[in-house]
Order: C-alpha cells, then structure tokens, then sequence
C-alpha cells in the first residue's frame, strides 16, 4: 500500500502534471515492492504465469474448442448452469448468453430502433463523432449512435431476463470482503449507453486492444490502488479479479472515456446475427493479465513518466512493442443470433476486429451490468434526471439529440424494474 499517496479514496482531481504524478507514482510504487530485484523477480512470475495461460487458450481455441465461454439464458433461468461452464466463465472472465430474449423479441427491437431513427432524421442530422475516445488507438471509431432513451433500449434494460443474467454474472463476484459489503448483487442501477448498427457493405475499421473504466487511473488513483493491493505489494498471486473491495471507491478522472459507474461486466445485446468474420469483438479472455498491465509499466526500458503509452481521458492501449506475451490469446467471440447477450469483465482486454458483414447487419445495444452500490445509484438518478428531459446520459458527449424526439420512450414505458433502475421512485 502506497499510503502516504492517499488523499481520500474518492478523489478525483486530475494531476495539475499528470508526467510528474506519472514519475511520482512509479518510484513509491517500485520502492513498495522494496528493491528493483524484487521488482524484476515479481514481474517474471506474472510473466511465466502469463505465457502458461496463454499457450492454454491458443491451444484450445487451435483445438476447435470454445475459449469464449457459452451459457444458455434457460440454463441460468432454472438453476441448471452446469459446474464446468460457471468455472470457465470464473477463469476466462467473459460468457456469451445464448437467448437472453427471444430471436423475434430482438428483431423486433431492430426494426423499432431502425424506425426511430428514420422518424427523427438521426442520418440527416447528424453532427459526426462529438469526442475523440478512441483516438489515441490504432483504429477509429466504428458506428456507434449516440442514442440512449428508445424504447427496445429501456425494454430490454428492465426486462426480468436481463435483470437474471446480470445477477447470475454479478454472482461471480465477492461483493462482501475486507469486512465490508460493496454492492448488492442482486440489484440493478441503469447504465444507459448507446447502440451501435453497422450497415451491410460496410467494413469495421476496428479497435486495437484496450481497457476501459481507467487508463492512468489504474496507477494513479488511491481506491485503483486498494484494488490492485495485492498486485503492488508483490503478491500477485492473492490478487483476485473477482473481489469487489474497493472497485465501487474508484472515480475516474473527468474525460470522455470515464465510466461513473461500477460495472462488472461490460455487454452488449445483439440484435442481428453476426459471425466472427464481421469484424467482431474479441476479447482477451484472462481475467488477471490486469496484473501483468500493471506490473509491465513499471518496468526499466520504459521512461519514467509512460505507463506503456498510457494517455489520460483515453483508453488504456494494450499492444505488440508492450504486451506481446499478450495478444495471441486474443480470441474472437462465437456467432451470435438476435437475443444473444456478450459479456466481459470490466478488466478484460478487448478489441474489435477488422472485417466485413457484405450482406448482414452489424446491431447491438450496450447494455452493462452495474449492481446497486452508493456510486452506481448516484450516477443512475443523475441518469433518471437526463431520460426525463430525453438529454445524453452525464458520461457522455452532451449531443442531446433525443431532446426533440417522438417516439422516446417515457415513464409510461417503464416497469417497477425501470424506475427504480433509474432512481425514479426515489425523488
Ligand atoms: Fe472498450
């Protein structure tokens, strides 16, 4: 623990230089793990450790077998997720959730989403992409619309089945240690994010490797710090993805790319069918190669204020001249059908591939899991405020373009689930 760099947990406040805080931070976290040798000894650990858990999903994914691990939404519905896919969804961090709603319900959605748009003039009246999220990474951002308040959205984040899935996956999580309870598993706050349709005929450009919710943070930030305790005390091995201590404490700083909430998993409802040719996600399915991430950057060659080309308000690159014991094990997700649902853990590298959809279209909805805690609540009624007056959500681009729209979904449109999801019940 780094504790003569702890202000409050909850602090917030960009560095005036974030190089000098960079430099800083680097040293007391070296001189934590009490000598460069100790340094150098930890990170071959993590690095052997890396290589074996790397070679086990090449080998896999080259022996034909699923790395990206698939549950069935029936299964988790009557309880009979067998043994074997729980611990594979435990130690690869991910899961693809065959039939979260039914193929009709989602095609459905597509067309409505798709009517939506057409209503409003969203294609006439588009502004372009309002921040540069995505710049600092190899390729630019694919086509994603800035859209949050529709009505298949707010369905399918209230729906019963979706509130299932997300406890089933919160349920991989320790919400209860260091005596103390950090959120609650079995209820939900809102993440209202964007949907995303990309055109047949038209090519992804893709997304190089990265992580989201913090770049520097990771370093940088007292309650990130908590979370990676372990990691930066040299005992990597005690080092639990799955722990919640301290994760619902972190406030990134304020930027494009910041994530108020804590999510424990990122996901996506597919709403078309999509094959790992499409250019689809793919993800790095090892949990724990957050340490390595951590460990990687304070190593000699690099200069003393790059955490390997780390950028605040961007996502945290993860790539070749860094972490090329890494990125063989990235690995695409399995064909979807509109219901699907795809999940990742909030630590997980992931990118998206280059490729074509010639005759297909490319859908989705972004929809998170974020379970009840004082941080995530917080946010979720500053959201309930934004779908009232159909403005965009406080983490992203202030665009705004549902203000004037027909045909938003209001509160009429909401069950219980919806309200409380966004802190309606509670003004
Ligand atoms: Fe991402």
């Amino acid at each position: 623990m780094v504790e003569p760099m702890i202000r409050t947990l909850g602090d917030t406040r960009i560095p005036a230089d974030v190089s000098a805080a960079i430099s800083t931070t680097k040293n007391a976290l070296r001189a934590q793990l009490c000598s460069p040798g100790d340094l150098a000894e930890v990170f071959a650990e993590v690095e052997d450790a890396m290589r074996t858990e790397v070679a086990s999903v090449v080998a896999e994914r080259d022996a034909g077998w699923a790395v990206i691990p698939v549950v069935r939404f029936a299964d988790i519905a009557a309880g009979t997720v067998p043994g074997g896919t729980r611990e594979a969804i435990s130690r690869r961090g991910c899961a693809v959730v065959r039939g979260t709603f039914p193929r009709a319900r989602a095609e459905a959605w597509d067309a409505e989403l798709a009517e939506y748009l057409a209503e409003n003039r969203f294609a006439e009246t588009y502004r372009g992409p309002a921040d540069d999220a995505f710049a600092g990474l190899a390729s630019s951002q694919p086509q994603i619309y800035p859209v949050y308040w529709s009505r298949p959205q707010m369905q399918a984040r209230q729906d019963d089945n979706m509130v299932l899935v997300r406890s089933f996956l919160n349920s991989f999580w320790r919400h209860e240690s260091e005596g103390r309870s950090w959120f609650d598993p079995n209820r939900d706050t809102a993440y209202p994010d964007r949907i995303r349709r990309r055109q047949p005929g038209s090519g992804s450009l893709g997304l190089s490797a990265h992580t989201d919710s913090g770049s520097v943070e990771r370093w940088l930030l007292p309650a990130y710090q908590r979370v990676f305790r372990h990691v930066f005390d040299g005992r990597w091995r005690d080092y639990d993805p799955w722990d919640g201590a301290y994760r619902t404490e972190v406030n990134e700083f304020p930027s494009t790319v910041m994530c108020s909430a804590f999510r424990t998993f990122q996901g996506w409802t597919a709403l078309s069918e999509m094959r790992p040719t499409d250019g689809v996600l793919q993800l790095l399915p090892i949990p724990s190669a957050m340490a390595y991430l951590l460990l990687r950057a304070l190593q000699p060659d690099l200069a003393e204020d790059d955490l390997c080309g780390a950028a605040n308000g961007q996502s945290l690159p993860v790539s070749e001249k860094h972490h090329e014991v890494l990125l063989p094990a990235l690995s695409v997700i399995p064909a979807v059908e509109p219901g699907d649902t795809v999940w990742w853990h909030g630590d997980l590298v992931h990118a998206v591939a280059d490729g074509s959809n010639p005759d297909r279209w490319g859908n989705v909805m972004y929809i998170p899991a974020s379970p009840h805690c004082a941080k995530n609540a917080a946010y979720a009624r500053a959201c309930g405020q934004a779908f009232l007056a159909g403005a965009s959500p406080g983490d992203f681009a202030a665009e705004d373009y549902e203000v004037n729209w027909v045909g938003r979904a209001t509160v009429d449109d909401l069950n219980r689930t919806g309200r409380a999801q966004l802190g309606l019940d509670e003004a």
